[in-house]
């Protein structure tokens, strides 16, 4: 099986705030490739205070998401990506076993 690097940015690398974090899922990086988790964003002036309208004046698109998350989501996704993955350091077996719950062929690779 090919194994395919990931799109995004390496989270466990980031130096986001908990507040930052919230607003990159939620915002996305328009022009940047990262798209926005928050249905309704752009749609008015949530999003640091821009609109689909600035966007488009500015020249930034956004990738569409998948899906969707709603805002209790994106907490939640936050409250996990800080207790496992952003500032706790490069991944190594035992915390590739962590994240998964149990030993996994992935965590080999450790
Ligand atoms: C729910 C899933 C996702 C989460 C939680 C997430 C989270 C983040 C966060 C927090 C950053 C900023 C990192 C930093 O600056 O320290 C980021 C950047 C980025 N994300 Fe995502 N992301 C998600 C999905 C995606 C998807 C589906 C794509 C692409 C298809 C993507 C593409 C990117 C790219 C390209 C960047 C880096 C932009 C840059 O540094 O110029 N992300 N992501």
């Amino acid at each position: 099986m090919d194994y395919q690097s990931p799109d995004g940015a390496n989270l466990r690398e980031s130096t986001l705030t908990r507040d930052q974090l919230v607003t990159v899922i939620k915002c996305g990086l328009p022009g940047r490739d990262m798209p926005a988790f928050d249905r309704l964003s752009y749609t008015d002036d949530r999003c640091l205070g821009r609109t689909q309208a600035d966007l488009d004046r500015m020249g930034l698109t956004l990738p569409d998401p998948a899906a969707t998350l709603q805002a209790r989501e994106v907490e939640r996704l936050v409250d996990f990506l800080l207790s496992k993955v952003v500032g706790r350091g490069p991944m190594d077996r035992a915390k590739c076993v962590d994240f998964w719950g149990e030993e996994v062929d992935v965590c080999t690779e450790y």
